[in-house]
């Protein structure tokens, strides 16, 4: 089973920035992470960072031909605003879970608001990186029920 993992602005920056919100842990050291949990779950990832919407939403349009059954994806600042990013989440119509770092709602009102919550199979946050690794579980079991049913 093949999961496509998308990361969206600002988060190659994780381990220096805002540490007091996004804790210490790299960019790599969450890919490791997730790289680890996936062989534990029979799984194959990719994992996708860009900070250009656009490279976010051709990722997206093409996972279901790369063979991709589903999408973790950490939109960052995109998730509040991308009306672009929702409509190509939902163009390929495979499963997605939507996971951040942070709790959006113990902050600013103005994260308090995504654009894809609605639409997805899950949503995990305020686990710090372990959002992403919560958000893999849940994602690999949709996609092995949707398979079987
Ligand atoms: C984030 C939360 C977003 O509000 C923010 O813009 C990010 C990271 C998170 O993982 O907590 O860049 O998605």
């Amino acid at each position: 089973m093949r999961i496509l993992v998308v990361n969206g602005p600002n988060l190659n920056l994780l381990g220096s920035r805002e540490t007091s919100t996004y804790g210490t842990a790299t960019f790599d050291d969450i890919k490791a992470l997730l790289g680890q949990l996936a062989k534990q779950l029979s799984a194959e990832i990719e994992v996708f960072q860009s900070n250009h919407e656009g490279a976010l939403i051709d990722k997206i349009q093409s996972a279901t031909k790369d063979g991709y059954k589903g999408i973790l994806i950490n939109p960052a600042a995109y998730g509040h605003t991308s009306i672009a990013l929702r409509d190509a989440l939902l163009a390929t119509a495979l499963p997605f879970v939507e996971v951040h770092i942070s709790n959006i709602y113990a902050r600013e009102e103005f994260r308090h608001k995504s654009l894809l919550s609605d639409k997805a199979a899950g949503v995990v946050l305020g686990f710090g990186p372990k959002s992403y690794l919560l958000g893999l579980r849940g994602l690999v079991e949709v996609v092995r029920e949707n398979a079987s049913t």
